[in-house]
């Protein structure tokens, strides 16, 4: 087989493969996305998605290796296809510029086609919830002027609907964190912990005998650079204030829901929401490893030579592995966890309700119940989790069967 033919069937097939795939992953987010679309989400159907969004992962880990194989194809790659090529009489040296020559020759044959032109990447980035006004522009093109007309108006359909992003945001909301007077002010409670354990923080620096003052003074100015940072937490202008800048994305309510989720995730009732959570970001992750890995590929292959879709090419590539991250309030929210020894334990009603336990019935017989959700034992329909968390710190008397609907 001739270089090119090589080249063309290792190209084509690749793509081909990609497509089958990001189909696959277009699918489950589909039915991810209408899981979450429901005003009540049941639990059961957290399980699904957290089932499905599994796949896509795994999918995707499929995804960056494969870069691993098309990269045969560069020409300074270890593992550079020399025997595509027909036999060169000479030296390896010259085989390499052969090598390197047939890629570029065979680039030509792929112009103007360009990953622009990929609808389903596209859409897939739109349902997971990338903005249009966070794209990296690049001249005066539009993202989607690259597509066919009938695909772009697919990909413009799917900017104007709810994304995975929005939704889950919205399902975060319908959990009023352990609001302010009932049993369990779950605010109140983390912004004393808070309080305490940066205090114990300067006291101990404070109270170091081995630091000296100048290291002393930097470290508590440091800390209150720290406090002040936790205050755009607390404070829900202040958040407001960098969402508006464009540096939050995620709304208070959502954010402090997901803090919770984060914070007490070792409760039974609060593993499937933190596994949603986590496997976001596993997915968004693993997006950033592909453009990356993509990017690396093409600097390889590419240099720095504009993309035959007219982009920098390499330059463009690295720069949406960053900008075009979807869930980085998700990735923040690292920077407000405290350790559990700062957080005092939940009051035991609480902690009680957000365990499941096997209890004997009148007959002796002994079967699984939601201790959190009376209303399961009675045939009700079992709310949301993370809601039923919400619920369970929620005075009973005051408190609506399912809270947030
Ligand atoms: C020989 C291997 C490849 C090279 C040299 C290459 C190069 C490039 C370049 C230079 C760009 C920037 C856009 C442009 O100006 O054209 C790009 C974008 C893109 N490529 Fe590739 N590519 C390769 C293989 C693939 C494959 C197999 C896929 C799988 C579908 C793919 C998917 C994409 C996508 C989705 C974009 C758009 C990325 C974005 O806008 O964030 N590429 N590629």
């Amino acid at each position: 087989m001739c270089t090119h033919m090589a080249f063309g069937l290792q190209h084509v097939l690749h793509v081909q493969v990609y497509e089958l795939w990001f189909k696959q992953i277009l699918h489950e987010m589909d039915s991810i996305i209408a899981i979450f679309k429901e005003p009540y989400v049941p639990e059961s159907s957290i399980g699904l998605a957290v089932g499905r969004l599994t796949r896509v992962v795994e999918i995707q880990k499929i995804l960056i290796q494969q870069l691993d194989v098309l990269e045969t194809m560069s020409p300074v790659s270890a593992t550079c296809s020399h025997q595509t090529v027909s036999p060169p009489p000479n030296t390896l040296p010259h085989a390499m510029f052969v090598t390197q020559m047939n890629f570029l020759d065979f680039r030509d044959f792929l112009f103007p086609a360009s990953g622009f032109q990929s609808v389903q990447f596209r859409l897939i980035e739109n349902k997971l919830g990338l903005r249009v006004d966070q794209r990296m522009n690049y001249g005066a093109r539009g993202y989607c002027s690259y597509l066919k007309e009938r695909d772009a108006a697919q990909v413009h359909e799917a900017e104007g609907e709810a994304s995975l992003f929005d939704l889950v945001e919205q399902w975060l909301e319908r959990t009023p964190p352990l609001a302010a007077g009932t049993a369990f002010d779950f605010w109140k409670h983390y912004r004393t912990a808070v309080h305490a354990m940066f205090d114990e923080d300067e006291r101990s620096i404070n109270a170091s005998t081995s630091l000296p003052q100048e290291a002393k003074t930097a470290q508590v100015e440091e800390l209150a650079s720290q406090r002040e940072h936790f205050e755009t937490l607390f404070d829900r202008s202040k958040h407001d204030a960098l969402v508006a800048r464009g540096d939050r994305r995620m709304s208070h309510a959502a954010t402090q829901a997901a803090l919770l989720i984060w914070l007490y995730r070792s409760e039974p009732l609060l593993q499937q929401p933190y596994r949603m959570l986590s496997l976001l970001l596993d997915m968004d992750e693993n997006l950033v490893r592909w453009r990356y890995r993509h990017a690396q590929m093409v600097h390889r292959m590419l240099g720095v030579k504009i993309g035959t879709g007219g982009s920098s090419g390499y330059s463009y590539l690295r720069a949406t592995a960053n900008k075009h991250k979807i869930f980085g309030d998700l990735f923040n929210l690292s920077t407000f966890l405290i350790p559990q020894y700062c957080l005092s334990p939940l009051p035991s009603a609480v902690q009680r309700m957000l365990r499941f336990k096997i209890e004997p019935n009148a007959s002796g017989a002994v079967s699984p119940a939601l201790d959190a959700v009376p209303e399961a034992a009675a045939g009700v329909q079992v709310p949301t989790i993370p809601e039923a968390a919400a619920a369970a710190a929620v005075d009973k008397e005051t408190q609506p069967s399912q809270p947030g609907k």
